[in-house]
């Protein structure tokens, strides 16, 4: 059923909308009435240049960018890491909400989208934040968590990357965020797939990577070691907390 004020099909139903919102007056009342408004110059900037890319659907959205830069400074968060860069929206939104000696450890295979987003970083001034590290995520997390001094060393880790990995990650990320820091997983409800009837069409890689976030989704809900909270910001994010 229509929601009241559309008349237009659906936008939610569009693959890569960035919310799973059923009405999409009321996400563009969100965007309009307190992300727009409150989103830094150089945020808008970079998700103009963005736009502007053909695989622009990878992008966070303005209001999950907010609700990241929000929560850091609530967590008073100064060592993060970010696995899944793209041109640096959230990595900019992360950049501005922490304090000036604070730290991103940024991993992406490739260099040449944060390139993109990088002129916007440094015009903002955030960019002695970010160590930026090219290649797969995997092999360097195994490097840090050979090294004892890594263990427990960060406050929020943000993962927005390839999702059959994600358990993989959160493997070793346990050992690298401290106690009571955080890891995001991004795009935890999948573009709303994951409660599809088994014969809905389903892009292909929505179905390919499907199984692997019920998987994780399932696993994070039995990780005692966690507390959690799912939100349906953006596309789903998973927050986790270190307890223990
Ligand atoms: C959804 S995009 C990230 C969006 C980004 N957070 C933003 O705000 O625009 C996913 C990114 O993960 C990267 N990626 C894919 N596989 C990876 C891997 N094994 N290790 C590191 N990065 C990877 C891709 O190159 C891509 O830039």
């Amino acid at each position: 059923m229509a929601a009241i004020g559309e008349t237009q099909p659906a936008k939610h139903q569009e693959v890569g909308h960035k919310s799973l919102l059923q009405s999409d007056a009321l996400y563009q009342y969100i965007l309009e009435t307190s992300v727009y408004p409150r989103e830094p110059q150089p945020m808008k900037e970079l998700r103009e240049v963005t736009a502007k890319h053909p695989w622009n659907l990878m992008t966070t959205s303005a209001d999950e960018g907010q609700f990241l830069n929000l929560l850091l400074k609530l967590i008073n968060a100064k060592n993060t890491m970010e696995i899944g860069v793209y041109t640096g929206y959230s990595l900019l939104s992360t950049a501005l909400a922490l304090p000036e000696d604070g730290k991103i450890l940024a991993l992406d295979i490739n260099r040449e989208n944060y390139e993109i987003g990088l002129p916007i970083i440094e015009k903002a001034g955030v960019a002695h934040k970010i160590d930026f590290r090219e290649g797969p995520a995997l092999p360097l997390l195994d490097q840090m968590v050979d090294d004892v001094n890594f263990h427990g060393s960060f406050d929020f880790i943000f993962v927005d990357a390839d999702k059959d990995n994600y358990l993989n990650y959160h493997k070793r990320l346990i050992d690298l965020v401290k106690i009571g820091g955080v890891i995001g997983y991004d795009n935890t409800l999948w573009n709303g797939s994951l409660v599809a009837p088994p014969d809905a069409p389903l892009r292909k890689y929505v179905r390919y990577y499907r199984d692997f976030v019920l998987e994780l989704n399932k696993a994070l809900a039995a990780d005692t070691r966690v507390e959690i909270c799912q939100l349906p910001v953006g596309d789903g994010i998973t927050l986790c907390r270190r307890i223990c």
